[in-house]
């Protein structure tokens, strides 16, 4: 099969927000508690963290962290987090049927914030709480001193404030799931009103209001119109989840499903420009796609366990995904559809970071390692900062029956101008065929080629182990070369393929 694809230099998408590939972490399983805190790990340091896994995050280059939830965050008491440790109250947790010891708080999180060389996106509860407490963490978090909550903060042991400029308003509230659930009319209200206080106290703060859990909700897209209507003038981006799965085992069907996703986001993009005009707003609001993934391998698992709700284990082994080689492809199509609408998605949030369906597992005492997902969210974060480029993309595709037709490869392309340099993060969906591409660049002088390594396996079921932890890492593939009007290459079926070229 060949696949020609052309960029050229003038023709961009937009900047790449570099928090497009943030991350998250829930206080659910074992996402905090023997995942980044395990005080008697052989690794931990002086806070209980675990130098292996900072080791790791490091690696990821994640640019910033939602905390603490999720579902959880719903039901949470910041302030059961704060002050000395032996006094904090175990608390169960409503959202994952567990015990909370409130170990972890905003302090020891924001430690590990700066050890790992991120930032931290904070959500507040609009399940339980409203306005007050959200206004109250607000001054603990990010006022100087000479106020309660601020000088509480400063005896707590933290002299300066955090400064944390991304908030978000809540989570998933269009879902009956959630403690606390409301109608897009009274979420809209309460979001809008807990905003205006917010602003009240810094009115450069970044806030993000809940937009769907999914492109399946019954309120989806209306949900949206609602919420924004309330809100916009308001707040700077809507949050968007979408979780991918493959439970028949149909690997043509199930990566075609970035499709879905990039259907998900145009109808978002035009439901914000339809409130905007309504509005007759000058100011934008773009996406936070806060969380995102592959999500299905642990549900059998876990409805087991959940439906049971047996007691209140304190951090349980609970939706650990082992993701497999044809999960990294799923992956590397869902990152391509964020670099290609980087003008309207800003912020992406690969959920979870650990354990939690994670792209780092661990063991309690144990090891910890990378899963297959780890490497082209790797790839992206590292090398997938700069200019997304429009791709005129020539190539044949296949048709599904719920999602229409798909290319056989899918891509994106990211001009770094900083270093002079250029990525390609290829798929090829073909099941026996390989993509020879014809990769013209136009406006570009390639000089040499940095970086061309592929992920392919031939069992689309394989995983990596703590025994077997390296089944799936990219490989040099070392078959691309530069030449006449810019690159060619030769991607197996079935494999991912990071390409990065040096410019003169
Ligand atoms: O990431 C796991 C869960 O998925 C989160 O708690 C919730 O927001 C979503 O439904």
């Amino acid at each position: 099969m060949r696949a020609g694809i052309t960029v050229h230099k003038d023709y961009t998408i937009s900047e790449i927000d570099p928090r497009l590939y943030g991350s998250f972490i829930e206080h659910m399983g074992r996402a905090v508690y023997t995942g980044i805190y395990e005080p008697d790990h052989p690794t931990a340091d002086e806070n209980g963290m675990r130098d292996d896994v900072k080791a790791l995050v490091r690696e990821l280059d994640v640019p910033v962290v939602r905390y603490p939830g999720g579902n959880f965050v719903s039901a949470y008491n910041w302030e059961d987090g704060i002050g000395p440790k032996e006094e904090r109250p175990v608390r169960l947790d409503l959202a994952w049927h567990t015990s909370e010891s409130n170990q972890v708080g905003i302090h020891e999180f924001s430690k590990w914030c700066d050890d790992v060389g991120t930032e931290m996106m904070l959500a507040i509860n609009l399940g339980t709480r409203g306005i007050n407490e959200a206004r109250n963490f607000l001054e603990y978090v990010n006022h100087p001193g000479g106020s309660a909550w601020s000088d509480l903060r400063r005896e707590n042991g933290r002299e300066e404030p955090w400064n944390v400029k991304l908030w978000c308003l809540g989570n998933e509230m269009d879902g009956p799931w959630q403690t606390g659930h409301k109608t897009a009319e009274e979420y809209g209200r309460l979001a809008y009103e807990t905003a205006k206080a917010m602003r009240q106290f810094d009115k450069d703060l970044e806030l993000v209001v809940c937009g769907s859990s999914s492109s399946f909700m019954q309120t989806y897209p209306e949900w949206e119109a609602t919420v924004l209507d309330h809100t916009y003038d308001a707040v700077d981006y809507i949050s968007l989840h979408m979780y991918f799965e493959n439970h028949e085992k149909d690997t043509a069907g199930y990566l075609a499903k970035s499709k879905v996703l990039a259907n998900y986001i145009d109808t978002v993009a035009g439901v914000i420009a339809y409130v905007k005009s309504k509005k007759r707003s000058k100011k934008d609001v773009y996406i936070s796609f806060d969380e995102w993934n592959v999500w299905y391998h642990s549900k059998k698992r876990d409805e087991a366990t959940l439906a049971g709700k047996e007691g209140w284990p304190f951090a349980p082994p609970l939706l650990e995904d082992d993701y497999n080689f044809e999960d990294v492809l799923q992956v590397g199509c869902i990152l391509n559809t964020f670099i290609n609408r980087a003008d309207v998605v800003k912020i992406g949030c690969l959920a979870q970071l650990v354990n939690v369906i994670a792209p780092i597992m661990t063991e309690p005492g144990g090891a910890a390692w990378r899963q297959t997902i780890f490497y082209p969210y790797y790839f992206a974060s590292r090398y997938g900062r700069g200019t997304a480029l429009k791709l005129a993309l020539d190539c044949p595709g296949y048709t599904t029956e719920d999602i229409g037709e798909v290319p056989y490869v899918d891509a994106s392309a990211v001009h770094n101008a900083e270093d002079g340099t250029i990525s390609f993060f290829l798929v090829n969906r073909h099941q026996s065929e390989a993509a020879e591409i014809d990769l013209a660049l136009e406006g570009f002088d390639a000089d040499t080629i940095l970086d061309d390594k592929v992920i392919a396996h031939s069992d689309v079921d394989i995983t990596n182990t703590a025994s077997a932890p390296d089944a799936v890492k990219p490989e040099d593939a070392a078959d691309a070369a530069l030449g006449g009007k810019g690159l060619t290459a030769s991607i197996a079926p079935l494999s991912y393929r990071f390409v990065r070229i040096k410019l003169n």
